[in-house]
């Protein structure tokens, strides 16, 4: 399977060290404007080179080859191309390295490109970034908006589950992209350095939320925002566990607390913003409530906490969404190990090459990507959701 989605869809292909990565968007509206440097700058946040991720510097610009004209999209499939210039196959020797995909991949197909981890290496999810940067210019015409930050390092970590939205654009902001404060930004660092002056990698959590999403996307049982969100992010390499919203906390806490309190109901995100924790603690919070005449207008529920991350039932509650998700450490290291030869002897060596010490650092963007494609796409199911929808756009009611 190469494809995502269900009505907006995108199929990718490309190996590690093939020709290019690429990717097909299928059902992309027409009359988006299509801002190229917009999508090449949420490239660049995957790209390594720095002091914490692959020395490997990928610059990756997108081509793009259909589906675009005069800077605007035409309703045909786009297509996107990007060239992979910065290859090296001979560090790869033909180990089957452990924890990495190469003995699952020789069980499945006997016959694939190891080089680089060939369809199994995480040079995939520069296709899955390039989707994720179309689905955001839908979204801003939504003012929807989507972040994902480093929110732990193996032993250091964040307790919160939630972020404001001013934090998540800080974290960007710095050559670090990481929650909290500069002392756990170092520490976090610190975490990284270590490993990697220990020839070894280490594993990481990423924060990942989105502002401004209305009450209604998603759907009831077999297609959950939620479902579809986890299956998404654990379909990125290296991810091994998905929270959403207070996540595994809630499994320790007693429903009158769980429940979160409701607040009121409004037609804007106003209470969603950095303070509105603080602002609904406040005696002087005034609950909201929707005219019945704004009944159709975007609904935004308020709760105390919002421990569900801003989904409910599958399907989207109007406030923000928030989730955790926990990455693996790299499975190359440069410390001896016991694997496996392609005979099937078992060898020790170190693996050679350029690889990430934390894949995490450079992840996080890919599960920004993949949620704001997911919201994109429940965005444009929810067109025909019901009939009132229908009559909106066929009779202009
Ligand atoms: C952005 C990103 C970069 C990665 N870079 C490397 C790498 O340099 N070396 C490596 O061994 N694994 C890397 N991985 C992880 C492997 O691709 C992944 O662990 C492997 O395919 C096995 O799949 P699994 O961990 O999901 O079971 C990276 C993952 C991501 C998301």
């Amino acid at each position: 399977m190469n494809s995502f989605g269900t009505f907006l869809k995108f199929s990718t292909f490309g190996e590690s060290h093939g020709k290019a990565i690429g990717v097909v968007i299928d059902n992309y509206p027409a009359g988006v404007r299509i801002d190229t440097d917009y999508i090449n700058s949420l490239l660049k946040l995957r790209q390594g080179g720095g002091a914490f991720s692959t020395p490997r510097k990928e610059a990756d610009e997108v081509n793009i080859i259909s589906g675009v004209f005069n800077d605007i999209s035409t309703g045909a499939p786009i297509c996107v191309l990007v060239e992979n210039n910065n290859t090296r196959s001979k560090d790869y020797k033909e180990h089957l390295r452990p924890a990495h995909a190469d003995f699952t991949y020789y069980a499945k197909y006997e016959h694939f490109d190891y080089r680089g981890g060939g369809r199994s290496s995480a040079r995939e999810s520069v296709a899955r970034v390039i989707a994720g940067a179309f689905a955001d210019l839908i979204l801003k015409e939504f003012n929807i908006r989507t972040y994902a930050s480093i929110c732990g390092v193996g032993g250091v970590s964040l307790d919160e589950f939630k972020f404001s939205e001013e934090e998540y654009k800080r974290a960007l902001e710095k050559d670090f992209n990481a929650l909290g404060d500069d002392l756990f930004k170092e520490l976090f660092k610190d975490e990284i350095t270590k490993a990697k002056n220990n020839n070894d990698s280490v594993g990481a959590s990423v924060s990942v939320a989105a502002f401004g999403v209305m009450a209604g996307l998603g759907d009831g049982l077999y297609d959950k925002l939620d479902a579809r969100i986890a299956s998404a992010f654990m379909g990125l390499n290296a991810v091994k566990c998905v929270e959403i919203g207070a996540g595994r906390k809630l499994s320790s806490m007693n429903g009158s607390f769980a429940n979160d309190e409701i607040l009121g109901v409004s037609n804007d995100e106003l209470m969603q913003n950095q303070n509105s924790s603080i602002l609904k603690q406040s005696p002087n919070f005034k609950s909201f409530k929707v005219a019945k005449t704004n009944i159709n207008k975007p609904l935004f529920l308020h709760t105390r906490h919002n421990f569900s991350g801003g989904i409910i039932g599958g399907i989207s509650t109007g406030e923000s969404i928030y989730i955790r998700a926990h990455f693996k450490p790299t499975p190359s290291i440069f410390k001896e190990q016991t694997m496996l030869n392609k005979d099937f002897s078992l060898i020790k060596d170190a693996i050679y090459g350029r690889h990430d010490p934390c894949v995490g650092v450079r992840g996080a963007v890919v599960l920004k990507a993949m949620l704001s494609f997911i919201i994109a796409d429940f965005l444009m199911l929810n067109s025909s959701a019901k009939i009132s929808n229908l009559k909106k756009i066929y009779k202009g009611e």
